[in-house]
């Protein structure tokens, strides 16, 4: 007896011991792989001063002369040159890949930025300084709390891209830009993880809300508005995900089958524009495979088209952990890999060491991130005071927010008058929605809910509705914990809906003059959407909208329905119910405040979809290749294909829309395809109303060498001002090859036109962009013959047309 015992304790004390090793093992294996493994690269920021003609310098690498690349008065080719002529070919691999995810999971060195999710490394013995990347799209995003510090590091939580792109106004995009990167300068980050620039191939990709339309002109113009307001300020932007990278099942080796024209037309004409138009510092190659070759790892992608065809001038980065291999990477043009691991590095030594990467590829992408280096303020050795203008820019998100807000439908309801008593329903009308989960997120330190917004404007909140709310939100209190640190990062925060009964509509209806029904949804990284409960509405949601339009009514009062969502749902079932419909998007930490700036009319709305909304999913021609059961990604799922890479499924066993997505609807996405097939839709590309009206007068179009000008009046004939989006759209008659009925190839936005005044607007569209991609001259080609110009307040909303001969 005694023996056994002595041996169960033996045994269990082995097991205990091997647990203990194995995850100390496990643990010293991620931090010696994924985190802190620069052991010899500290950062240099102590110099000795040089003076020359009145002149100061640091003697960065300590030699007591003035080199060239020390020198601030020489050009930046010429200080590259000098500085690469001096580095070691240890030191040139070894900043071909960043330093890890430490300080990304909040793990810093002295002067480390906590939550900057890349780095570029340092080169102490030549004082280069670490660069510090970080995302995103809707705002930067770094940690707001810093271990042993009271002081707060928050961020703005600007709107999502897809609300920037309905404002149609790049003005306003630069100036929402503008604010990014000065909170990026404030904090010491020297470049924003964004503008995200994917076309909204299918309306359930899980990050559509980080990317702009459906559109690659509508795409590329926001983009570039974005990257030129964020780069004013000598903050670089990583314009991402470079490219179809349109799904987020099985991302990591999704491999897209596409036809070239599809591909020039739709998915690269976007980038093209922001690369033609802003020359971002840097490009952001995707994680997924195109037509069988990684985007980070084709020469084709990232040098015989962004910088042969192009012109790009900046450095490409892979996305996080991006591609497979490192030196088919650098070789294809591939400069930068990050977050960068241990493992990269060994492969780069040994692939350089056995000629597999040669040396004029690693001098090529050395130097390209040398010129960014040099770039920066770092370079220009400022110091940051980590004290954005936060006040000033929650002002301009505000306002950013109410312009890319789109009236769905107002049957005279809005702006609202003679209203006091506002009943609100629905969870999201106390819990907004500022943006979407993932990287593209925001650490804001708050969100103005719409309560608080109507709140804010003097309107009494309705208790009764109130009170309904409450009591449910302690009964389901667990549904309501919002995630926090890196789990946040993959679950979309959705609190569960409300149940209303009849008594309690009718307390709520006769003790308030209007409802307002706020839906939500969120989405993010790691995950694609569902039809069902998502893209369409919830039994609950149905139900909701059905009785509480009836009890309103029924006392003679309206309903409004606001759609918080950052993807497009299902409204051809329901948008008959109530008054009217208001699609807020998510307009980040003000949103609360933005809605009501238009339910007030204190802002004339004068958003316009940058997609379509259908009747039925299956109307997309991509819907019969876009994975049906998406699988969301986990923290734990995340680990483990870091620690052990997923393999490739063998090709008997590959499976449709995960490991291979055909773009078989080749360049009918959107718009292209519902008119090409002349299908009803919800509300069309291009949509939104306003509370005054506009008549399109006057339209001269004429043609000057290689360039179609056109002009024409915008008058406003209602009763209060507005801003009118004016859309330019290209339909080639009698073609001889299959092409879109029409193309957006231009837009304007007026200022605010007051009533009964007018104002000319202007554009030029060059000849050469009413080109197809002809698959057999690999080439762009221009049809000759006739062409409608036409203009329109949305894509079937056409105004005036005119006809041009080439
Ligand atoms: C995302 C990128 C992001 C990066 C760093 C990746 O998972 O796809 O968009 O910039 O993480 O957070």
């Amino acid at each position: 007896m005694k023996k056994k015992r002595i041996l169960f304790f033996k045994i269990t004390g082995l097991l205990i011991f091997l647990i203990l090793l194995s995850g100390g093992l496990s643990f010293w294996y991620v931090n010696k792989t994924f985190l802190t493994f620069e052991n010899g690269y500290d950062e240099q920021t102590n110099f000795s001063e040089l003076t020359k003609d009145g002149y100061t310098f640091f003697d960065r690498n300590n030699n007591g002369k003035l080199d060239v690349y020390e020198d601030h008065r020489h050009s930046i080719k010429g200080r590259v040159h000098d500085v690469l002529s001096q580095m070691t070919l240890e030191e040139k691999i070894h900043i071909l890949k960043g330093a890890g995810m430490a300080s990304g999971i909040g793990i810093t060195k002295p002067g480390g930025i906590s939550g900057a999710v890349g780095t570029i490394v340092p080169t102490p013995r030549l004082g280069i300084p670490t660069i510090y990347l970080s995302d995103g799209p809707a705002g930067l995003r770094i940690e707001p709390t810093r271990k042993g510090e009271n002081k707060t590091f928050y961020c703005t939580a600007f709107p999502i891209a897809t609300l920037l792109a309905s404002s149609w106004n790049e003005a306003l995009i630069y100036e929402v830009g503008n604010a990014m990167g000065k909170e990026a300068e404030a904090y010491g980050i020297d470049v924003i993880l964004g503008p995200a620039a994917n076309i909204h191939r299918h309306p359930l990709c899980g990050r559509n809300f980080e990317y702009f339309s459906e559109d690659p002109l509508l795409s590329g113009y926001m983009g570039a508005a974005m990257v030129n307001g964020i780069q004013s300020n000598g903050i670089g932007t990583s314009v991402k995900h470079f490219v179809a990278n349109n799904q987020e099942t099985n991302r990591l080796l999704n491999d897209v089958i596409i036809s070239d024209r599809a591909m020039h037309e739709i998915y690269l004409k976007g980038f093209e524009h922001i690369v033609k138009r802003s020359q971002p510092w840097t490009i952001m190659s995707s994680y997924n495979k195109v037509n069988g070759t990684y985007t980070s790892e084709s020469n084709n992608l990232l040098t015989n088209i962004l910088r042969d065809k192009w012109g790009f001038k900046g450095l490409v980065m892979t996305d996080w952990f991006g591609g497979k291999n490192v030196a088919a990477q650098i070789s294809a043009g591939n400069d930068l890999l990050e977050p960068g691991t241990n493992r990269q590095w060994k492969a780069l030594i040994k692939a350089a060491g056995k000629g597999e990467l040669s040396l004029d590829h690693i001098n090529r992408a050395t130097t390209r991130i040398l010129t960014l280096i040099f770039k920066t303020k770092k370079m220009q050795n400022y110091s940051y005071n980590n004290s954005p203008d936060l006040k000033k820019h929650a002002e301009i998100t505000r306002n950013s927010a109410s312009e890319g807000m789109v009236l769905l439908k107002n049957d005279d309801v809005l702006p609202f008058s003679d209203i006091n008593n506002i009943a609100l329903l629905g969870v999201t009308s106390y819990e907004f929605i500022a943006g979407g989960t993932g990287s593209g997120d925001v650490n804001e330190a708050y969100t103005i809910s719409l309560e608080e917004g109507l709140s804010n404007a003097g309107f009494k909140i309705n208790n009764i509705a109130k009170q309904t709310f409450e009591t449910h939100k302690i009964a389901t209190i667990e549904s309501f914990k919002k995630p926090e640190g890196l789990e946040s990062i993959f679950t979309p925060f959705t609190p569960s809906e409300m149940k209303y009964t009849t008594e309690q509509l009718h307390d709520i209806v006769t003790t308030s003059d209007i409802g307002i029904l706020t839906l939500g949804r969120n989405a993010g990284e790691g995950g694609d959407r569902l039809e069902i409960d998502d893209f369409l509405l919830t039994e609950l949601e149905h139900e909701m909208i059905y009785n509480i339009t009836e009890a309103f009514h029924k006392e003679n009062k309206k309903v409004i329905v606001v759609l918080n969502i950052g993807g497009v749902i299902e409204t051809a079932s329901w948008k008959n119910l109530p008054d009217a419909i208001l699609l807020a998007w998510q307009g980040g930490q003000e949103g609360g405040n933005s809605v009501t700036d238009i339910l007030t009319g204190k802002l004339n709305p004068s958003g316009k979809l940058p997609m379509t909304f259908p009747i039925y999913l299956s109307d997309h021609a991509s819907h019969d290749n876009f994975p049906k059961n998406p699988k969301m990604f986990t923290l734990e799922g995340m680990v483990k294909n870091l620690i052990f890479p997923p393999n490739e499924t063998p090709k008997a066993r590959k499976v449709k829309d995960e490991d291979y997505t055909i773009y078989e609807e080749g360049i009918y996405v959107g718009y292209r395809h519902f008119d090409k097939k002349n299908l009803d839709v919800s509300y069309p590309f291009g949509y939104g109303l306003s509370y005054t009206k506009f008549d399109y007068e006057m339209l001269e179009v004429s043609q000057k060498n290689d360039t179609i000008n056109i002009s024409l009046n915008i008058k406003n004939v209602g009763k209060v001002s507005g801003k009118e989006v004016v859309q330019f759209y290209t339909e080639k008659l009698n073609s001889k090859i299959h092409r879109p009925t029409q193309e957006l190839k231009a837009f304007t936005k007026t200022k605010l036109i007051e009533p009964e005044a007018m104002e000319s607007v202007s554009v030029k569209i060059p000849i050469k962009e009413l080109s197809y991609w002809d698959e057999k001259k690999n080439d762009w080609a221009l049809e000759k013959g006739s062409y409608n110009i036409k203009v329109g307040r949305s894509s079937r909303d056409i105004r005036q047309i005119e006809q041009l001969k080439f």
